[in-house]
């Protein structure tokens, strides 16, 4: 095993291409779990170190993607997905997944739980009474083929050599490599069986990629390791500076979301949306351009049929059918609450300048809206709604945030939630989340 270990290392020292015949070995003993751990770890730290081409990338990625089960469909069904690489309030899935399947669009949905400081779509479903996310491939298809999209977690069925590579980056400090990231990503996506894929990549104080030109490499990254596995792909940069939508934390997360699929809800979550949808219905010919496609996303928001699927896709995910029509109809009365609810108020007259989504972040991990070990335990009802955002007029006295919380509150959160607001005397446009395309 040394020897090609050393012919893939010397490889991407010398900047020539791996051999293809060796990647893949390498990759099927990844997912046999057949290799050292310090074997894997020199192959980690000198990708790290050295980067591989773009090409090299599409076969990391193809190869990590065949490690496991792949989802196939007949080639005429409209297969899509979306992935954001992670953000403060990003509950787009859960309302992105059901519209689209309200679109004619079947999405076969994996994904994560919290990561960092950021919340997982996981933890936030899992807020839900009954859903289970432990979906095999074949649960997943019969999802789909009946309901139109299902939500399950990223388990050792699919690209199982990313589970192990994943592990060992984190211990390793190799996480933060593009290729690395572009592979972990894109290969579990490819294995859902995709035609198209929307990539959200976020860009800000609270995001993974903390400037413009770290967002726009991964996203170029991720757009063409995705286009050369065959999948219509685009990719989306967007802030996250400051909180997405009106609330933060798993329950509250869901709540908003309902909101939104009752054609109610914050304008911010529902333009994501819109654009993530709307981009998919026009890479699938659903939508003559990415405007049409976003009111189509639009509609089925208002017309119900988005919640409709959500509520079938509850059901098939383990809900019980009282509870999903409660939880549609007042969630309040289904989904963990908080025993206390403090609410923070407006110190100054002007506009909002700035909601740091970092320190509400911070704040809600501690406690329990996020985990800092694998093995902590999510406090699914502790989080935030904002009812201020991004260029809003405020006068002093008024009401900004309501923190959800179980456990006090210290001093110190209290002055870091206080300063988390910034308020300017002159007027501030309105927060907006689009960057730059990449495609
Ligand atoms: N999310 C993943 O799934 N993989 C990475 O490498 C980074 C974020």
């Amino acid at each position: 095993m040394s020897d090609l270990i050393q012919r893939l290392c010397d490889a991407i020292e010398n900047g020539q291409a791996m051999d293809p015949e060796d990647l893949s070995t390498f990759i099927q003993h990844v997912a046999a779990r057949t290799l050292s751990v310090e074997h894997i770890t020199q192959w980690l730290r000198t990708v790290h170190k050295n980067g591989i081409s773009s090409k090299d990338t599409v076969l990391l990625t193809k190869g990590m993607m065949h490690s496991g089960a792949v989802l196939t469909w007949d080639p005429e069904r409209l297969i899509a997905d979306k992935h954001s690489t992670g953000g403060v309030g990003d509950k787009m899935s859960l309302m992105l997944a059901p519209a689209l399947a309200a679109c004619g669009v079947e999405v076969p949905m994996l994904a994560g739980r919290g990561l960092g400081h950021t919340g997982g779509t996981i933890d936030k479903l899992e807020a839900i009474p009954g859903f289970s996310c432990e979906l095999n491939p074949a649960q997943m298809q019969t999802i789909v083929d009946d309901v139109g999209c299902c939500i399950a977690a990223q388990n050792e069925a699919i690209a199982p050599a990313d589970g192990l590579l994943y592990a060992i980056r984190d211990v390793t400090n190799t996480v933060d490599s593009i290729p690395l990231i572009t592979a972990s990503i894109v290969s579990k996506k490819a294995a859902e069986g995709l035609k198209a894929l929307v990539l959200d990549v976020k860009c800000g104080r609270a995001a993974f990629m903390t400037t413009h030109d770290d967002a726009r490499s991964l996203a170029a990254s991720m757009v063409g390791a995705a286009k050369g596995l065959g999948i219509q792909t685009i990719a989306q940069i967007t802030d996250m500076n400051e909180p997405i939508g009106s609330n933060v934390g798993n329950a509250l997360e869901i709540l908003e979301s309902i909101e939104v699929l009752n054609g109610r809800g914050s304008a911010d979550t529902v333009n994501l949306v819109a654009m993530q949808g709307g981009a998919l219905l026009m890479l699938l010919g659903l939508a003559k351009d990415q405007h049409a496609g976003e009111e189509k996303i639009i509609s089925s928001l208002k017309n119900g049929k988005a919640a409709l699927r959500f509520e079938r896709m509850c059901v098939a995910q383990g809900v019980a059918k009282e509870t999903a029509s409660q939880l549609m109809a007042s969630p309040h009365a289904v989904l963990p609450r908080a025993k206390h609810i403090t609410h923070l108020l407006v110190e100054g007259d002007g506009f909002v300048e700035g909601i740091d989504a970092m320190t509400l972040a911070e704040v809600a991990r501690t406690h329990g809206a996020g985990r800092f070990k694998l093995e902590d335990t999510i406090d699914a009802a502790v989080g935030f709604v904002l009812s201020r955002s991004k260029g809003d007029r405020v006068i002093t006295g008024q009401d900004w945030l309501e923190i959800h919380h179980n456990q006090p509150l210290t001093e110190q959160q209290n002055k870091a939630l206080m300063g988390a607001l910034t308020i300017s005397k002159r007027p501030i446009l309105p927060l907006q989340r689009l960057i730059e395309i990449v495609e």
